[in-house]
């Protein structure tokens, strides 16, 4: 897979305005399973020390008996302990950290929103992102921690996305998590962002290899056969834009920031929450790419149709660029409901080329579901019209998970300690890499195969 361009950049230079911080602490997540640890055994006040000049933490002031026999997987009342990860991404426009154990239970997590910022500027600015990141990597980590109640040193290791991403962004999660690494002598995990997403549902549900995954998001759009943790088949991909990415253009020409409904959504949001007040055949828009019969995707030819509506509603209307469309509702629901289509039909085709090579299984084929995009209850009802069509198990992560957040990079790391795969002992050399394909492209093997879709009813 060739990563997508990057989305809109706009010149530094902008100020910026208030941005949101969230801090998870056990217990306090709905989606997440019980803390296995009970209160008073491992649950004790974080003994997490800031070291501002220095940027990175202090090692906790004493050692506590605990602490030792954990040390040997033993604790009062307890015969094992789990492995236990911090997880920390910067990718993009999200500085998230969390602490995760190997059951997948959330034992913390913090993040650091940028989308505000970004909404105001109209787009990510690289340099304004990475000093976000900056600023708050440190606060955000150590909130983690500190709701976690896990001391530093009783972290089996490190993970953090080193690929694919914003090079300025990823850049200070690498060093921030170099430093970490050497301070408290841990392994480290680098974690491709996009396995991470693909893997999260893990988390959550006992989903076993090989199933197909759906990423849908501002930055990337990927078809692929999940096979192992780092076993990827990728069967097609967007050919130019991101449907995120795609919506998020449409919401700003549309004005939605000026929206008094939609002013703090992310466009995408914005776009599900206005078509809902709309009618999607009011336009009648072609899904892109009907004759090629493979598994990619392609969303900017839709944007220049979208854009060229509102040029002649704004003339219809008799309003200027920047004013909010009396049928603003419908051109969101039109788009909304164009991109399901066209994201369906590539994924029922999906389907019947891995069932077709047997490379899912005939009863038990797993679709997930993940990405910002994924959120979207719409594109979510146009999925499942398709899993019951092929008789799939539609799965998709709350939300929160779906959209960039540190948990998903813990779990990436939890996997791979068990499974054994790309834990470091030694960081020389380590580079971050904002380009990067997912697994082995098979995806002109599947154009090759031409599969025919039968046509679905889409009503929605
Ligand atoms: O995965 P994500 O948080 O970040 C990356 O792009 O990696 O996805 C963000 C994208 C944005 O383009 C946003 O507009 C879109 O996800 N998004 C949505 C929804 N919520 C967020 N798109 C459609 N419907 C939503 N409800
Ligand atoms: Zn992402």
């Amino acid at each position: 897979m060739t990563s997508l361009p990057e989305r809109q950049i706009r010149p530094a230079s902008l100020a910026l305005v208030k941005t949101q911080s969230t801090v998870f602490a056990r217990g306090t997540k709905p989606v997440l399973a019980t803390v296995v640890h009970e209160e008073g055994v491992i649950c004790r006040v974080s003994m997490l020390i800031l070291n501002k000049t220095a940027g990175v933490f202090s090692k906790p002031s004493r050692r506590k008996p605990y602490e030792f026999l954990r040390s040997f997987n033993f604790y009062p009342g307890k015969l094992f302990l789990h492995k236990l990860v911090l997880g920390i991404e910067t990718s993009c426009d999200d500085t998230a950290a969390a602490v995760v154990d190997e059951t997948g239970n959330v034992l913390g997590e913090a993040i650091h929103s940028q989308t505000e910022v970004h909404l105001k500027t109209g787009g990510i600015v690289p340099p304004v992102a990475q000093q976000l990141h900056r600023e708050n990597i440190q606060r955000i980590v150590q909130e983690a921690l500190s709701a976690s109640k896990v001391s530093p040193s009783e972290l089996s290791a490190i993970a953090t996305t080193v690929k694919p991403g914003l090079a300025l962004s990823l850049g200070v999660g690498l060093s921030f998590s170099l430093q970490l690494v050497h301070q408290l002598k841990k392994p480290f995990i680098p974690i491709h962002h996009m396995e991470a997403h693909a893997l999260t549902i893990r988390l959550l549900n006992k989903v076993e290899f090989p199933f197909l995954v759906l990423l849908i998001s501002g930055g990337h759009c990927l078809l692929a056969l999940v096979r192992g943790v780092s076993d990827f088949l990728l069967l097609g991909k967007s050919l130019d834009i991101a449907p995120g990415d795609m919506l998020d253009k449409v919401a700003r020409r549309l004005s939605l920031i000026k929206h008094p409904e939609c002013s703090t959504m992310s466009g995408g949001k914005a776009i599900e929450h206005l078509a809902k007040q709309g009618n999607k055949l009011h336009f009648d828009i072609k899904p892109p790419m009907q004759r090629a019969k493979n598994c990619d995707f392609s969303f900017s030819g839709l944007q220049h149709v979208i854009d060229k509506i509102i040029m002649q509603k704004e003339k219809e209307e008799g309003i200027q660029k920047g004013q909010i469309l009396s049928s603003a509702a419908h051109i969101a629901a039109a788009v909304q409901h164009t991109i399901a289509c066209h994201i369906a039909k590539r994924t029922h085709r999906a389907i019947l080329f891995c069932k077709q090579r047997h490379l899912l299984s005939q009863s038990n084929a797993v679709l997930v579901v993940s990405g910002g995009v994924a959120s979207n209850l719409y594109i979510r009802k146009a999925l499942e019209i398709v899993t019951n069509a092929t008789q799939c198990t539609l799965l998709c992560p709350p939300p929160r998970l779906c959209t960039d957040n540190g948990i998903m990079i813990a779990w990436n790391g939890i996997e791979r300690l068990r499974a054994g795969v790309g834990v470091l002992h030694n960081t020389e050399g380590i580079r971050y890499e904002p380009k990067c394909p997912l697994g082995v492209d098979i995806s002109e093997e599947v154009g090759e195969a031409a599969i025919k879709v039968p046509r679905l009813k889409m009503e929605i």
